[in-house]
């Protein structure tokens, strides 16, 4: 008798584990080769390999167990080369935790001006010293390769959410073009998960085809772009909505480019489980923090008077030290007052999330919500 042998047929460097719903909200748990993650979860933006003003040694103090790079940024400086030299970003910047490396695709947009797309790929042109890069797909996914990642992104061909006609589509049914060429550059399946992503605007049949076409190609989680660009928030809503009730139940579902508080809970509540922004920390170095009761700008002079922290009760190293007065004051002097507003605001949305989730676990996601935004709109109308 030969001893029973576990064969693993499907052996993959993602498990994704829903522990529970309510309605299309999921509390869920996401294993990745660099530990787990609960979901919902939101991802902090170190677009260059650093956060702007937080140490990676901080973020681990947050809680924060998957953080986002970019693909572009980090092609251009230090380079694909350098970093598998020293056996990837995680090495690289010293960060035990998971890694999600954006394709590149977003910066068609971002940086429309110097970005020409063709059905090869696209070529910048750099805003730095006027080098060019070329970005095909297998560019795009060899970097990616290299650069290690947990999970990485199938290079999509973006454009803004308020273009029409036939460009739409042009850029919804490139991208699936474009994955196919990602998907057979990715040399890493292993320990790597490729993410494509949906395209189609804010028009529910191009969004239809885009998730079919997607959803054929078996992947181990999905993203949905090319959202979040000035389009209404009805048409928003409605496309999240869409993509969620479609995309497996199984797997992941990433919302690209959001993570207004707001935002974030109502999808959430749409079924999405990761999402990633920089607004957080951009909207913290001017000045701004996230509280319960909705935005705090620090920089107006009432705060000068306000003897206490940012948000009571909150565990960040801003809250527990320092007085709205003195983060104030050291406003118009000192740096370490966007790190320390970076800070609280990046808890912030960590621990927004971790109440979610739990409230899912708890069958409390209607109490939950009604206490978030009555809290939240308190100060307004
Ligand atoms: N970041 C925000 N939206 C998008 C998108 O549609 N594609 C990519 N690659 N990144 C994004
Ligand atoms: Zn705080």
């Amino acid at each position: 008798n030969q001893p029973h042998k576990k064969v693993k047929t499907n052996e993959t460097p993602l498990e994704f584990t829903v522990l529970a719903t309510h309605n299309f909200a999921r509390a869920s748990i996401m294993r990745l080769p660099h530990g787990e993650v609960l979901t919902p979860v939101y991802m902090p933006v170190g677009t260059k390999g650093a956060m702007k003003g937080v140490t990676y040694s901080e973020m681990d103090d947050l809680g924060c167990k998957l953080l986002l790079a970019n693909t572009y940024h980090l092609a251009y400086k230090p380079g694909g080369n350098l970093l598998e030299k020293v056996g990837g970003l995680h090495n690289f910047v010293n960060w035990k935790h998971n890694i999600l490396t954006d394709s590149g695709g977003f910066q068609m947009v971002s940086l429309s001006q110097l970005s020409e797309v063709t059905e090869e790929g696209v070529t910048f042109e750099s805003p730095y010293d006027k080098s060019t890069m070329h970005l095909r797909p297998e560019d795009s996914i060899h970097t990616q390769n290299q650069i290690g990642a947990d999970i990485i992104m199938a290079l999509d061909d973006v454009v803004r959410t308020t273009t029409v006609g036939p460009r739409m589509q042009e850029a919804s049914e490139r991208t699936t073009r474009w994955l196919d060429r990602d998907i057979a550059a990715h040399k890493r399946k292993h320990d790597q998960n490729l993410f494509p992503i949906v395209q189609g605007g804010i028009d529910p049949k191009l969004r239809e085809q885009s998730l079919n076409d997607l959803i054929q190609r078996e992947a181990n989680g999905y993203a949905i772009g090319g959202l979040a660009g000035g389009e209404d928030k009805v048409d928003f809503w409605k496309t999240v909505a869409q993509c969620t009730a479609t995309l497996p139940v199984n797997k992941p579902r990433y919302l690209m480019g959001v993570g207004y508080p707001v935002d974030v809970v109502v999808c959430s509540c749409l079924g999405v489980d990761m999402f990633d922004c920089v607004f957080s920390t951009r909207t913290a170095r001017f000045g701004t923090a996230f509280t319960d009761n909705g935005f705090l700008k620090l920089k107006n002079k009432e705060a000068a008077n306000v003897f206490e922290p940012i948000q009571k009760g909150c565990q960040c190293q801003a809250c527990k030290s320092y007085t709205q007065s003195y983060i104030h004051y050291l406003i118009a002097r000192e740096e370490v007052a966007c790190h320390l507003i970076s800070v609280h605001n990046l808890n912030y949305l960590i621990q927004l999330m971790l109440n979610l989730r739990q409230s899912i676990i708890d069958g409390k996601l209607i109490e939950f919500i009604n206490e978030f935004l009555k809290k939240w709109f308190k100060n307004e109308g």
